[in-house]
């Protein structure tokens, strides 16, 4: 038995679920929920981000998945041989983990900014007091829009991480 594959197996399939769910719950449902609370969605966001600290499941799930594909694929690869990333099956491993390497800094970096501009915005409405101003809605409008945008190619990029990986060792 390979205890050692086992446990990186573990460790990155389970992590992967949980960063793919996220990611899909957070473009199919807390987007849209920030989206239409409006001027409002800046107090989802302080509890999301601020109190319960959303980043930081992120960061962990993604930052694992990572980790431990990348043991299994140096383990896989013989030490990075070319010979191997070369096949079909190292190929398609190679294309997922870039495809996860770009989510994991739109997952990092890109959503939390845009998360923050959005509850900034926000919280400047607010504090201004009676209706936003068009400008004020204009710059919501794009920040929404900014992060519905890296939501989605963020979860693009995780399901062809998934199913590169998943048909991988079948295709050789
Ligand atoms: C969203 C990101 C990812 C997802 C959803 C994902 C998913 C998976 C799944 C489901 C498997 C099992 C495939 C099988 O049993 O045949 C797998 C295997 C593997 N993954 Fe990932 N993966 C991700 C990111 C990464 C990254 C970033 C790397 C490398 C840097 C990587 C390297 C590997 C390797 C080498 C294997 C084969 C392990 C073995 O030989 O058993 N993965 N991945």
């Amino acid at each position: 038995m390979d205890l050692f594959m086992v446990a990186f197996r573990i460790l990155h399939i389970g992590s992967a679920i949980m960063w793919a769910g996220g990611a899909a719950l957070f473009f199919f449902y807390i987007e849209p929920t920030i989206t239409a609370m409006g001027p409002d969605g800046e107090k989802i966001i302080g509890e999301l981000v601020g109190k319960r600290r959303m980043p930081i499941y992120f960061a962990a799930v993604s930052t694992f998945t990572v980790l431990g594909g990348l043991i299994l694929y140096w383990r896989d690869s013989g030490g990075f041989q070319v010979s191997w990333i070369t096949t079909s099956t190292g190929l398609a491993l190679t294309t997922g983990a870039l495809a996860a390497l770009v989510a994991w800094i739109g997952s990092n970096l890109l959503i939390p900014r845009a998360i923050e501009t959005v509850g900034a915005i926000g919280g400047e409405m607010k504090a201004a007091g009676g209706p936003p101003s068009d400008e004020q809605m204009g710059r919501m409008h794009a920040a929404q829009e900014r992060l519905r945008t890296i939501g989605m190619a963020d979860l693009v990029l995780i399901g062809i991480a998934a199913v590169a990986m998943a048909s991988a060792r079948y295709l050789g």
